[in-house]
């Protein structure tokens, strides 16, 4: 078998392609994996270092966006699975060209290529985010699409153009829309490993407008292991929601983390809301638990490991948090329009 894997270098596509490579899919073992990554500020080589000898392993740096490229690098694939993406709503709100450039057409030159070399199955890995905010209950995957970022507005998007080549073209495209993520290797300027890594040097953490948006949150091995599921057991043209069934608030989240880290509220910086900011997300993940999909890692013991990592790889996150020049905000901005911690 013979799999591609864009966006490979990334949180998500690199713990997918270390568990691939490391045996922890059954019946997978033999497969050769290409990964095909274009290493942006949040694709890192050294997220790959534990595969990086495996002889199933070809690393390519370029773009989904590149169609020349692709002509070259899909052909002789079995399977396609697309976690290459902009990925950071603060980003998005910043500056949206890159997230429509990749998410957008980047989605779309992938189904084109993967059409027209003869790709088996090609596995979208969308997110939550596409079906907007709910104030309660949750989407099944019928739910409309009410994006409202940029970076949601240009996922759902490239979903809907996976959902038009399936019916247009016969391609076999299955969807994935998970909830948040936490684990190791996540870049730290999502909310978690920007709290832990800013606990760790003992500087304040950033909480956006009153602390009560919800999030559902998933340890990145049980999104893998799902998306897994949906590519061996699921159908073509079908979408499958995928849901951790933990659901807190940032303040809950915050507290959790504070805990760990031994600080109390005095570490806790209230800045302006991100503009647009989604109240919750919740997902029904009823389809793929009838795939037999069941989540694995406790959130409080993955919680605690994960902690545990970021103290244990600062080689890995310290220099990101230098270019990017990641922060905390100081109390002098608090009540200032929001702006991009990035561009602080
Ligand atoms: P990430 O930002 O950590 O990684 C994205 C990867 O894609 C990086 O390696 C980057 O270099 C690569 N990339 C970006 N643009 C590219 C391009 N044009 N061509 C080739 N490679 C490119 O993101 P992540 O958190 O690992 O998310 C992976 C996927 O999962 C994304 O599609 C995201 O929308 C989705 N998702 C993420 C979460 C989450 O909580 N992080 C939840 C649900 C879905
Ligand atoms: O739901 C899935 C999505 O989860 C993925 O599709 C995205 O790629 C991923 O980035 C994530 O999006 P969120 O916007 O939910 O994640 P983020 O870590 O940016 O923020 C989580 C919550 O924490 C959100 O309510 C905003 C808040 N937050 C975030 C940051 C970075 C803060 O309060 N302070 C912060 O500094």
């Amino acid at each position: 078998m013979r799999v591609l894997v864009t966006g490979g270098a990334g949180f998500i596509g690199s713990h997918y392609v270390r568990s691939l490579l490391g045996g922890a899919y059954p019946g997978w073992e033999g497969a050769r994996v290409t990964v095909l990554d274009k290493l942006t500020y949040a694709g890192n080589l050294a997220n790959l270092a534990p595969v990086a000898d495996h002889r199933g392993h070809t690393f390519v740096r370029g773009d989904i966006a590149d169609a020349r490229l692709l002509a070259e690098v899909v052909p002789g694939h079995d399977v396609v699975v697309n976690f290459a993406a902009e990925s950071h709503v603060d980003r998005s709100i910043a500056d949206a060209g890159d997230f429509v450039t990749t998410n957008v057409l980047g989605t779309q030159r992938l189904l084109q290529a993967a059409l027209e070399a003869g790709v088996r199955t090609f596995v979208q890995v969308s997110t939550d985010e596409v079906y907007g905010s709910i104030a309660e209950g949750s989407w099944d995957e019928d739910a409309p699409l009410l994006p409202n970022s940029p970076y949601s507005a240009a996922k759902a998007s490239g979903d809907l153009l996976c959902r038009a080549y399936a019916r247009t073209h016969g391609l076999d495209v299955r969807v994935t829309r998970c909830s948040n993520n936490y684990g190791p290797y996540q870049y730290p300027e999502k909310v978690v490993p920007l709290f832990v890594t800013n606990l760790i040097d003992g500087r304040p953490v950033p909480l956006y407008g009153d602390g009560r948006n919800v999030r559902e949150w998933l340890h990145v091995d049980d999104h893998c292991r799902g998306v897994q599921l949906v590519l061996e057991k699921g159908s073509p043209g079908e979408v499958y929601n995928i849901g951790g069934g933990v659901e807190l608030t940032n303040l809950e989240l915050t507290e959790r983390l504070l805990s760990i880290s031994g600080a109390g509220w005095d570490m806790v910086v209230r800045v302006p809301d991100r503009p647009g900011h989604d109240l919750r997300y919740s997902v029904d993940s009823g389809k793929i638990r009838s795939l037999g999909y069941e989540p694995r890692v406790d959130f409080g013991e993955g919680l605690a490991e994960v902690v545990q990592w970021y103290r244990d790889h600062q080689e890995w996150w310290r220099p990101a948090r230098r270019a990017a020049s990641v922060s905390s905000v100081p109390e002098s901005e608090q009540g200032e329009p929001w702006t991009h911690p990035t561009f602080r």
